[in-house]
């Protein structure tokens, strides 16, 4: 296993003792060259999951509980230096619009150059021609010409600074990228090229991917497995193969489904899920989605569901383990 996250509890502290769970008991495994896409509703916890995985978790979040290990590693608890050396060829994250990753006031190369040079490998020395020449081999990789090395992120389009972004990502070959909704502030048909070429380096170059998005379709059409998050904590996880509107589900990814833009249609309709998600400063006793599910049932509204092993996957909801039972 390339990563195994096992009751992780993420909590913001914005102050005044306030303190939001935005991510709760989420065990996750992830094998070398799997592509898992995490999908849910605004504010449910991708990103602070996506962060957790990749040691980024920044004040006012703290990993309150649980252990994230990589390649067997405790991450969690590594710091300074050791994390600065895991990270080498461990993991590395792509963030919404590539302007964030990006310093105004520094060329692509000299982007490239900083961090190569920031985490060498023992004896490794990186000359300015080492540099450009790696630049090159970046920018064929995400099929931007050479010239862009020269330049600064406010001379490219959104299209290219992601792209730019994404080698950056690459440049120290990690094993883990963890894509958060990478491809979201761009127009439609400059988010479909830059899907596929993400999906042909995930091929390619066969490193293990988190694509985090709120586009169910986005992530159906990318994704080997699919992991619906509602309210910080796992409801579904699938293969995607497995993910169409008549098998059994939860009844917040049938509501998903209802939502995604058919990307055959002109004209898109996105069905509203009615209610809004809980306050995540409380504690969740019982299925925090069956005030808004159609289908709850008494025990709904009295237990949590735990997340069950379903045949090549797992679920949480109540109306699956009632059904099963039935059924024995
Ligand atoms: N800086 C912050 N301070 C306090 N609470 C925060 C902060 N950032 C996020 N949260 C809380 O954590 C929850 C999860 O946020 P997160 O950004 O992980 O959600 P998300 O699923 O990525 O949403 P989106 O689709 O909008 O990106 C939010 O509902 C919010 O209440
Ligand atoms: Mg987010």
């Amino acid at each position: 296993m390339l990563l195994e996250a096992s009751g992780v509890n993420v909590v913001y502290q914005p102050g005044r003792g306030e303190r939001i769970w935005a991510v709760r008991d989420v065990d996750l495994s992830l094998r070398e060259g799997e592509f898992v896409g995490i999908v849910g509703e605004s504010g449910c916890g991708k990103s602070t999951l996506g962060f957790a995985l990749t040691q980024m978790l920044r004040p006012p979040a703290v990993l309150d509980s649980g252990m994230i290990a990589f390649r067997g590693t405790d991450i969690a608890s590594l710091k300074g230096d050791k994390l600065r050396r895991q990270r080498r060829r461990g993991f590395a994250l792509v963030l919404q619009s590539g302007m964030n990753a990006l310093n105004p006031v520094r060329s692509i190369e000299r982007h490239i150059g900083d961090l190569l040079k920031a985490h060498p490998l023992p004896g490794e020395h990186w000359s300015g021609e080492a540099i450009r020449s790696r630049g090159r081999e970046l920018m064929g990789m995400v099929e931007l010409d050479a010239s862009v090395l020269s330049r600064f992120p406010h001379e490219l389009s959104g299209g290219m600074r992601q792209r730019a972004a994404i080698a950056l990502a690459l440049a120290l070959e990690p094993e883990l990228i963890v894509f958060d909704e990478p491809t979201t502030a761009l127009d439609v048909i400059v988010q479909a090229a830059l899907m596929d070429m993400i999906k042909g380096l995930q091929r390619s170059r066969g490193f293990t991917a988190v694509l985090i998005s709120h586009d169910m379709s986005v992530v159906l059409d990318a994704t080997d497995r699919t992991i619906v998050m509602y309210a910080g904590r796992i409801v579904e996880d699938r293969r995607s193969v497995d993910m169409v509107p008549d098998r059994i589900h939860h009844p917040y990814t049938e509501a998903l489904f209802g939502c995604y833009a058919d990307p055959r249609t002109d004209e898109v309709v996105l069905l509203d899920i009615p209610g809004t998600p809980p306050d995540l400063s409380l504690a969740d006793h019982d299925c925090s989605f069956a005030p808004r599910c159609t289908s709850a049932i008494d025990i709904c509204f009295r237990e949590r569901p735990r997340l069950c092993d379903v045949g090549g996957g797992r679920v949480a909801c109540h109306l699956y383990s009632e059904a099963r039972r039935e059924v024995s």
